[in-house]
């Protein structure tokens, strides 16, 4: 997830693309650039890190009056967060900023090196722009080489281009990604920018771009390549902008789980293949055990995905709290692959454990959201969730992203293994293109979170129970309801509430049951149908109707758990947004919590 601008007009151009930029800082940090267009001269200014450092950098430039210009803020997915990885990229005479990821672009890449194209970047961005001058120098035809360009193109994306050729235009296209063209108040002003925050005060004439629309803007107008675009007014509330008109972080990064789920596995999977750049395929040479540590919501998710590394890779899994493992005097063994699972790389207690798997030389891997951090600038590989930006405390998408990113590589693991048949394969493979679905929100089930959520503000607490992998599901349920409702919740294996639990079992005392319809439903029926003796006020999951219970929620039959997983996810965050939205609880900054714990 990165942030893109430009604009063409008479305002000081720096100025407005860097104010931009500010806004969309949230989208990713780890460098920013400019391009400015003026005649026969391109200035580019970069810096790694904020756009703060940015606008220092660009301080030390001529200070012209440039009529176009195009900006970036990054959050890198591919190549490490250097200057030279920094957008905007440059061909012989062009240059592209880009929100995505370019699929094809290593294929891209060895065709073009072929044609003699020199590339200093590792970014899957940089193929876009010697794609577009490698077309126009053959073509000799600026239209048709932006279009040809993009045809070839696979992938999320949205894209600003200019070009030393056309000095007065910005090609621009979407595909995916978010791109918003707006008309400015001054006349021929026009602006573009990833979200609309940007563009408050500055235009009221908007175009949202939907996929697969393009053009070519100058201060005499905007060409569109097809008619599929409508204009409508801006919103004028920056702050609701800026959570693209929700009420809070949490409810839109909830929102947002679907399209992430997407760029998680964008370039991963291919065909009935899993690809992981990131990994050497002699990774598990000498490994005959995985041992994952993580803290909260992501040791949630490292949990989950051992039950997948036993069923699918066939190499036995254990996890730790990192806290725990950190004082254990855990005994280590070469064998052991290490997976450190984290959305920040910067919490503490992971980060030691990291540190001390390292110096006993383990192998160590890291699952994380940031790539600038600690932990992928100290671990052996590192692979990225891709969840872009997370601001609400409570985790949501980096969860869904972690696990998915689990669940691919446990798959890479058993065909590495020789442990999955060749259609067992093809199968998860399958559902995993599912998930993007199973995770969008659906709509009536919200209303109906929104309105059973009133009878769930008292009582003395609740059991989240599930079963198999819906058991670490539970867990996380339970830990949201805790971080933004501050209810007691605790999540437990269903089939253990008999040994203890059950004890405290009253109307008063709120269940959330699990049950998925594809993995031990009739063992969790019996799990709830006991509590159900003893007046438990029961709310269950599934798509199966259940008779029990006091409240239901009805979730989309699906083929596989997995599926049933991820929308039953989405059904626990909701749930614990609702409640805290009624307890009038601040939902994206709970008390007493931190997005990043940094200390021990
Ligand atoms: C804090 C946050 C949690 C998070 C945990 C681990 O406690 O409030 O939401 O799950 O840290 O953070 P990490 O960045 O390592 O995933």
């Amino acid at each position: 997830m990165c942030g893109i601008v430009g604009y063409i007009g008479n305002k000081k151009t720096q100025d407005v693309l860097l104010n931009g930029l500010k806004d969309l800082e949230y989208r990713g940090y780890d460098s920013a650039g400019i391009a400015l267009l003026e005649q026969d001269n391109i200035e580019v200014c970069k810096a790694v890190g904020k756009v703060d450092n940015l606008r220092n950098e660009l301080k030390k430039i001529n200070n012209k009056n440039y009529k176009i210009g195009i900006g970036h803020t990054r959050w890198a997915t591919h190549g490490k967060p250097t200057y030279e990885n920094a957008h905007p990229h440059l061909g012989e005479y062009s240059y592209v900023v880009h929100n995505g990821i370019i699929e094809n672009y290593k294929q891209i890449k060895e065709e073009l090196l072929k044609d003699g194209h020199i590339f200093i970047s590792q970014t899957d961005t940089e193929v876009i722009v010697h794609l577009f001058e490698n077309y126009n120098n053959k073509l000799n035809n600026i239209k048709e080489a932006f279009k040809k360009t993009i045809k070839k193109l696979k992938g999320a994306y949205s894209i600003l281009l200019i070009t030393k050729e056309h000095k007065n235009k910005i090609f621009f296209f979407k595909s995916g990604s978010p791109l918003i063209v707006a008309k400015g108040k001054e006349k021929g002003e026009v602006l573009f920018s990833s979200t609309d925050s940007p563009l408050i005060g500055l235009s009221n004439d908007v175009v949202y771009l939907e996929d697969e629309v393009g053009g070519i803007a100058s201060s005499k107008g905007i060409e569109f390549f097809n008619d599929n675009y409508k204009w409508s007014t801006l919103p004028t509330s920056k702050e609701s902008a800026q959570k693209d008109g929700f009420d809070f972080f949490m409810e839109k990064e909830i929102y947002e789980q679907s399209d992430v789920s997407n760029d998680c596995m964008i370039g991963r999977l291919q065909d009935d293949e899993i690809l992981f750049d990131e990994i050497d395929s002699n990774i598990l040479e000498d490994i005959n055990e995985i041992k994952l540590c993580a803290c909260g919501t992501s040791y949630h998710a490292a949990l989950a995905s051992s039950y997948l590394f036993e069923r699918l890779s066939k190499i036995r899994t254990s996890v730790e709290i990192a806290s725990e493992f950190r004082y254990k005097k855990p005994l280590l063994s070469k064998q052991t692959l290490f997976i450190v699972v984290s959305q920040s790389g910067e919490t503490a207690d992971s980060l030691e454990a990291l540190k001390m798997a390292k110096k006993e030389g383990l192998k160590t891997l890291v699952i994380c959201n940031a790539n600038n951090s600690s932990m992928t600038r100290l671990a052996n590989i590192s692979i990225l969730a891709r969840a872009g930006i997370e601001k609400g405390v409570a985790s949501t998408k980096a969860f869904s992203t972690q696990t998915i990113v689990l669940w691919m590589i446990s798959l890479y693991f058993a065909k590495i293994k020789n442990n999955i048949s060749k259609e067992k394969l093809a199968e998860e493979i399958q559902t995993l293109r599912q998930v993007p679905k199973a995770l969008i929100v659906n709509n009536t089930i919200h209303e109906k979170i929104k309105r059973l959520s009133k009878r769930y503000l008292h009582g003395h607490g609740f059991f989240f129970i599930g079963r198999d992998i819906f058991f670490p599901l539970a867990l996380e349920g339970a830990l949201k309801l805790k971080e933004i409702s501050y209810l007691h919740a605790e999540g437990y294996p269903a089939g253990e509430m008999k040994h203890g639990p059950i004890a405290l079992v009253d109307s008063e005392l709120f269940t959330i049951a699990l049950m998925p319809q594809n993995l031990l439903y009739d063992k969790i029926k019996s799990n709830v149908e006991e509590l159900s003796a003893r007046d438990s006020t029961i709310c269950t999951i599934s798509p199966l109707n259940f008779d029990l219970s006091d409240d239901f929620i009805k979730t989309q039959k699906a083929k596989h758990y997995m599926l049933e997983f991820f929308e039953m996810l989405v059904v626990l965050q909701l749930l614990s947004l609702e409640i805290a939205i009624r307890l009038k609880n601040d939902v994206d900054m709970p008390r007493n919590l931190a997005k990043s714990v940094t200390v021990e």
